[in-house]
């Protein structure tokens, strides 16, 4: 395997010098739990040798070059804190005032970046699947009456896959975007593995997209915190996001997080074809036995059919509470408790466990049955659908959410707080999807759901007072 990171410290760690440098656990040795002393082994810094990432040009440039060639980026650039740091990297680089289309869906590390950079987001709708309450597309079209409404857009954003693994139509956004010489920056966090096998949905890159941030750590065997931030060549900022992520990324990046982005990288392209190729093959299988068991229901293709959808990475299991006793909650409890299985999320009618190509087969295996289990002990009848009301409408912006975080703020009660300018970012769940973002007007609508929400106990995120009476608003 081509892993020059991995080969460079193993070099230095054969060379066994005298470390007489950072870090203080001097290759583990200080450590007392065997574990750690095996990850302290490969822990250097910045020694000759090792390179260094804020001016690459050793085994970090030849790593991150190996990157680009593998997803097909013009340049690809290592991340130690995750996504995050690449969206924040990427709005940082646009700038203040700028206007940038997001979907509504957008995780918060967009809030982050938007705080950052002082950047306007012009928001855009998502299509909410009823039966999982959540948000699985944007229309292309929402893009287009964007770009007819607004004449200043600098930028585009998708999130694509979803969490739930529903990619979009990221094609017609690019053309979109492009006619009129804006890029996409497609959010890719859950999708760095596409790129590996013809038969997964396109990655966004080969879609067109312009800039793409992996949060490689959650579909491929890398550490965690390891992502990717890829320009393609045709990037208007790439000089200013080399820059932002440069001031945001730590100066002491971790190598072994770093080595292992080369590993992983590596590894899928040698050997990510078939190991795609066997968990998709065993992902039909499980979801056809899934399909089989009264009381759950699984979907992949059928999420085709929602508007804005184009393609399901197999790798996301959706399992759906079709007519059982129990909620996605207990279900998730249950799988813990007696089968030592871990799902990612839980939704009211819903579990989701998110696979990778190193899972084995037993792994698919012990799902499949303790759901037939869980489907032979449980009561049957059909489930009411609860995904709570409908979302008000994106409330009007005031000022940026950089202006909103650096203003004075202070709490006011909910049920009195029409008119005024929100300081916090509120979601309920289901959907996930926020009600307002700091520098929104608090709209009646909004303060009516927020008053709904408590009323009848649904989970609020966001709200600093946890008894959802009050909110920090601007203090003008
Ligand atoms: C869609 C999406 N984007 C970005 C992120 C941020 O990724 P990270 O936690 O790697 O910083 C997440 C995290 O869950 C995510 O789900």
């Amino acid at each position: 395997m081509n892993i020059p990171i991995y080969d460079a410290l193993r070099k230095y760690c054969q060379e066994k010098n005298a470390l007489l440098h950072m870090p203080g656990h001097k290759g583990g040795l200080g450590f007392t739990l065997a574990e750690f002393q095996a990850i302290g082994a490969l822990d250097f810094t910045e020694v000759p040798g090792l390179d260094d990432l804020h001016d690459p040009r050793g085994v970090l440039l030849e790593a991150q070059q190996l990157a680009a060639e593998a997803w097909g980026a013009e340049k690809s650039l290592f991340l130690v804190n995750g996504a995050t740091s690449g969206i924040h990297s990427l709005l940082l680089a646009m700038g203040e005032g700028v206007r940038v289309i997001l979907p509504r869906n957008a995780h918060r590390s967009f809030l982050g970046g938007l705080i950052l950079s002082g950047g306007r987001p012009e928001f855009v709708e998502c299509e909410i699947d009823p039966e999982l309450g959540a948000a699985l597309s944007v229309r292309p079209e929402k893009y287009r009456d964007k770009l007819e409404s607004c004449s200043d857009i600098k930028g585009g954003f998708l999130v694509s896959p979803t969490y739930y693994g529903t990619v979009n139509e990221i094609k017609s956004i690019t053309r979109m975007l492009g006619e009129r010489g804006i890029p996409l920056m497609v959010d890719e966090a859950h999708g760095a593995h596409l790129a590996f096998h013809p038969d997964y949905p396109d990655s966004a890159l080969r879609e067109g997209a312009q800039a793409v941030v992996h949060g490689l750590h959650k579909t491929m065997p890398v550490l965690t915190q390891a992502g990717i931030l890829h320009l393609a060549a045709d990037f208007p900022w790439s000089a200013r996001v080399q820059a932002s992520h440069d001031l945001l990324t730590s100066t002491s990046p971790s190598y072994p997080l770093m080595a292992s982005i080369d590993i992983g990288r590596a590894m899928m392209q040698e050997h990510g074809r078939e190991m795609l190729e066997q968990a998709k093959a065993r992902a039909e299988r499980c979801r056809r036995e899934i399909n089989r068991i009264p009381g759950f229901n699984s979907r992949s293709h059928e999420f085709l059919e929602i508007d804005g959808v184009a393609g399901h990475d197999p790798l996301k299991v959706v399992v759906e509470i079709t007519d059982l006793e129990l909620d996605g909650y207990q279900l998730s409890h249950h799988l813990r408790m007696g089968y030592g299985i871990q799902v990612e999320l839980a939704g009211e009618n819903h579990i989701l466990a998110l696979f990778s190509p190193v899972n084995s087969e037993e792994d698919w295996d012990t799902l499949i049955f303790a759901l037939q289990e869980i489907s032979r002990q449980s009561a049957h009848h059909p489930r009411k659908r609860n995904i709570g009301p409908g979302l008000p409408a994106i409330p009007p912006l005031a000022i940026t959410p950089r202006e909103s975080f650096l203003s004075p703020h202070k709490t006011v009660m909910i049920k009195e707080s029409k008119g005024m300018i929100s300081a916090e970012m509120v979601a309920a769940y289901p959907p996930g999807i926020p009600c307002l973002i700091p520098g929104e007007i608090i709209t009646a609508e909004v303060v009516d759901y927020l008053i709904y929400l408590k009323l009848r106990g649904i989970p609020v995120h966001g709200l600093r007072d946890r008894s959802l009476q009050r909110i920090q608003v601007v203090n003008i």
